[in-house]
């Protein structure tokens, strides 16, 4: 370990003494939700390479940015990934390692993805949204508050059923959690565990209760749950294929029939998708009308705006209001939902970055939170300030990284952003004073700190807002 320390692969790289030695300052930081908050402060420190653990560096660097998420790059998923998803005989879009198994999966289901294909589902989209909106000004107004949190989570998971499986979940409807949501909502902290102790993990599996084996419960329960919701739509696909509702996974059918592809693959890219895009999108509208109630001026503005919308508004509507677009960018740039470093493998022969060779088999990131924060690049990156999205300077764009970049980037992001957008819009017609955060319940700033696990999320697992009419009134 000392010898390791002194003259290991990674040991000329800048970092704090310890990550020479042991991988445990970092897992501490893993377990408190830290991670992110860490190593910025360790670039803070140290500059744009930093070792981070024995065998993995962090880098906020935008040329090496381009090659470790470089379309078609060589640098793939590390082994954190294995562990994280738990990794099955079938891997979905997000948890494939090996290069060509991916690619040919991507480029058998991108066309379920283009904003052509998912305009499809925008009458659902703008319904959920509408309906989920509703719910919440009318909780507002019976209540004082409304935590918006529980309202965009129900939302987006109710939007992703109907986009994966055909079928609503039904969640804005019921307004309560069930065991599906609070699966959901931990299924990324515990995966994040399984892979930062798999051995730990792997030795507690064999006990037949415990929390080993619920971890390994949840990933069952989403998965059969999956496999029935897919037969459903599958047999109403073959009943009746002119009728049956476009989804995210009604073109990879398709493949099936042609012997391309398995059933059992749809199963977990539906539930893949799930995972990648209900917390995600659910926390960035939090996030956005958070942000919002600090900047009463710019909510105004937004609020103005979205008010002049046809009562029936289209995304062709909403893509007019360019001020939507520019508060869905600037809250993902401060707050985005995965901030981490993407971890990636250095491929054989190693690379050099910010002037140091970092040897083949190393473990390498770039985390958007802290090339959100470049000073160089974002001038005052701490301020909420979405007119910075006006006119973006080209290492802007470059450094601007929520939905990961190259061949791995989110292949959801455009049904995210449509979502996204009517959701704000319905809100900010649903809430025509704006909102404020509420001092409910003993509801404080301190519950919005962000905590991550993989996915950023707010510490008190709550975002309660109040009208701002009782202000006036
Ligand atoms: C604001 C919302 C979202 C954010 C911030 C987000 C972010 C990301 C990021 C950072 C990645 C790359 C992960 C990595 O390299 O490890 C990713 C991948 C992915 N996302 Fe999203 N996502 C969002 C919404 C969605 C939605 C709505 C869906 C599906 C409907 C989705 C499906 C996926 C899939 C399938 C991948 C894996 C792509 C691949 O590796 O080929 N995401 N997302």
């Amino acid at each position: 370990m000392v010898y390791r320390g002194l003259c290991g692969p990674l040991s000329h790289i800048p970092g704090p003494l310890v990550s020479r030695f042991t991988r445990l300052r970092l897992k501490v930081a893993v377990l408190q939700g830290e991670r992110v908050r860490y190593i910025h402060r360790l670039h803070e420190q140290y500059g744009p390479i930093v070792r981070v653990s024995t065998e993995e560096i962090s880098l906020a660097d935008i040329k090496a940015a381009k090659i470790v998420y470089k379309v078609g790059g060589l640098y793939l998923k590390s082994d954190f990934y294995d562990a994280f998803t738990g990794r099955q005989p079938v891997g979905n879009a997000f948890s494939m390692v090996d290069f060509h198994e991916h690619s040919r999966h991507r480029r058998l289901t991108s066309a379920n993805f283009t904003e052509k294909w998912i305009s499809n589902m925008e009458p659902f989209i703008a319904d959920i949204t509408r309906s989920a909106t509703a719910r919440m000004a009318d909780e507002a107004s019976r209540h004082g508050f409304t935590d918006v949190f529980k309202w965009f989570t129900f939302m987006a998971t109710d939007v992703i059923g109907e986009s994966s499986f055909g079928t609503s979940f039904r969640m804005v409807e019921r307004g309560q959690k069930d065991q599906y949501i609070r699966d959901l909502e931990n299924v990324t902290g515990s995966g994040v565990i399984r892979s930062e102790f798999s051995l730990f993990f792997r030795i507690m599996k064999q006990i037949p209760v415990g929390p080993a084996k619920e971890i390994a419960n949840i990933i069952k329960r989403l998965q059969s749950y999956g496999r029935e919701s897919i037969e459903r739509y599958y047999t109403s696909l073959n009943a009746d294929p002119e009728h049956v509702k476009p989804t995210l996974l009604t073109k990879e059918f398709a493949l099936v029939d042609a012997g391309e592809m398995s059933l059992e693959q749809i199963q977990r890219d539906a539930v893949g998708n799930i995972i990648a895009g209900t917390d995600t999108t659910a926390l960035t509208a939090t996030n956005a009308v958070w942000l919002l109630s600090q900047h009463p001026d710019i909510e105004q503005k937004l609020i103005r705006q979205v008010s002049e919308l046809p009562s029936d508004f289209k995304n062709d509507d909403l893509q007019k209001v360019s001020l939507l677009q520019s508060i869905v960018n600037e809250t993902l740039r401060l707050r985005g939902t995965i901030s981490q470093g993407l971890p990636r493998t250095v491929p054989p022969g190693g690379a050099e970055f910010c002037g140091y060779f970092v040897p083949g088999g190393s473990v390498c990131g770039i985390q958007s939170h802290t090339m959100h924060r470049d000073p160089s690049i974002w001038p005052h990156p701490e301020v909420f300030d979405p007119s910075r999205w006006d006119e973006p300077t080209k290492d802007q764009l470059h450094a601007f990284l929520p939905f990961g970049g190259g061949s791995r980037v989110c292949l959801g992001m455009h049904f995210a952003q449509l979502e996204l957008r009517h959701a704000l819009a319905n809100f900010y017609r649903a809430f025509p004073y704006g909102v404020r955060a509420s001092q409910a319940e003993g509801f404080t700033e301190a519950d919005m700190t962000p905590m991550a696990f993989f996915i950023d999320g707010p510490r008190g697992k709550r975002c309660l807002m109040e009208s701002r009419k009782a202000m006036t009134s």
